[in-house]
């Protein structure tokens, strides 16, 4: 194993997030407003996405370069035909020193209840769980789609019954919108062995119209849950993580705060991703990626020591870190890549 592979501010690569599908069966109006994402929206035809086969070497040459996490993304990865089969070639991947990945995949949980089974045998580690309030009324509205929020929940269930945990799910806070959801969600997930995280509403792509009087601060957040169930810090479970995790004084388990906004991590993030249509992108809120589906699908045959070596020389220029310079006139000039196209 030689030296990690270090960006231009000294953070390693470790975690490589691949979206697998732009499209989704949700439409949230904070990552895939109908006004934009309408019938008419064209998504990418299918020889545009990467193959199975492509994704896995690609990942394969991550690996080797230090990337130890795997997050499957979309759009709704589970709408990707045949998902499983891409799910067992990533799972037979290892580290040069012989460890097996933590495979994991973000969902919005409406195919769970007919797919946790099958995600689990094909070798998926464990699942993170969109939802963004328990009220019927909420999150529709949010989804714009009329998804009940029975069926979600029955989703986890599904995860959980299938051995797809630890299960964590994600709540993006938006101000006025569900913030009233915020102890509903607390009380429910409290003690079931689910880890809520609550999510700062961001500033990602250009069609949501984002306003920062719709976010609702993380320790404004944790205020409210404190009133009602003391809450105890915990120390990071690995480095470059995106949430704060506390822990129920009581013993109801733990909950997590991801402050992109109030508190940016960029500090130590090891993250880089992948998008559907074979891009690398070394930040969430990037203006643009690099090409790597042309070095595949080029006239000249490619090594993976030549792939190997584009990725590397991508990392090693990495600066990234608009969360910490958001506002300022050199983030905002340029224009930031759409979340449902290279995941979260
Ligand atoms: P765990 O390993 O399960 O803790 O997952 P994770 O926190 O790495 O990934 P997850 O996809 O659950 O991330 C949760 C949310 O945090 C995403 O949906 C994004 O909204 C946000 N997020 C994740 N990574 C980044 C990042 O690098 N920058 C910013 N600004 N937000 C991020
Ligand atoms: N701000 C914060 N989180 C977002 N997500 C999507 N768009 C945004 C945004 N603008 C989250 C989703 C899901 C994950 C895929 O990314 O809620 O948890
Ligand atoms: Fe779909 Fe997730 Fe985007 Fe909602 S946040 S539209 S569920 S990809
Ligand atoms: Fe990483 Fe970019 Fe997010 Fe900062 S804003 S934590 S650099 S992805």
């Amino acid at each position: 194993v030689g030296m990690p592979l270090l960006d231009a501010r000294g953070r390693p690569l470790r975690d490589l997030r691949i979206s697998v599908t732009d499209r989704c069966n949700f439409r949230c109006g904070y990552c895939m407003p109908k006004q934009v994402f309408g019938k008419h929206h064209e998504f990418l035809p299918h020889a545009d996405l990467l193959s199975f086969e492509e994704i896995t070497r690609l990942a394969r040459v991550f690996v080797a370069l230090g990337v130890e996490k795997l997050r499957i993304t979309g759009g709704e990865p589970t709408l990707r035909r045949g998902l499983e089969a891409l799910i067992a070639q990533l799972a037979a991947l290892r580290t040069p020193d012989g460890r097996a990945l933590d495979l994991t995949l973000t969902t919005n949980g409406s195919t769970l209840v007919k797919k946790a089974a099958s995600l689990k045998t094909a070798g998926l580690n464990r699942l993170t769980v969109s939802l963004d309030g328990l009220d019927d009324a909420v999150f529709q509205r949010m989804n714009d789609v009329g998804f009940p929020v029975a069926d979600v929940l029955d989703g986890i269930r599904a995860a959980q019954a299938a051995g797809l945990g630890p299960i964590k799910v994600n709540m993006v806070v938006q101000r006025g919108v569900n913030d009233d959801q915020i102890l509903p969600m607390a009380r429910h997930f409290r003690g079931s062995g689910v880890t809520l995280r609550f999510i700062e509403y961001m500033d990602v792509g250009a069609t949501n119209g984002w306003r920062m009087d719709q976010v609702l601060p993380s320790h404004e957040v944790q205020r409210r849950i404190a009133a009602e169930f003391p809450l105890v810090p915990l120390s990071a479970s690995a480095p470059g993580e995106t949430a704060e995790r506390w822990a129920y004084a009581d013993g109801g388990g733990e909950v997590g705060f991801i402050s992109s906004v109030t508190q940016a991590f960029c500090g130590d993030c090891n993250r880089a991703r992948l998008s559907t249509e074979g891009r690398l992108y070394t930040c969430l809120f990037a203006s643009r990626g690099h090409d790597l589906r042309g070095l595949l699908r080029g006239l000249e045959p490619v090594s993976d020591e030549q792939l190997a070596g584009a990725v590397a020389g991508v990392w090693t220029g990495r600066t990234d870190r608009y969360s910490q310079l958001r506002g300022t006139a050199e983030a905002m000039a340029e224009p930031r890549v759409e979340m449902h196209y290279i995941g979260g």
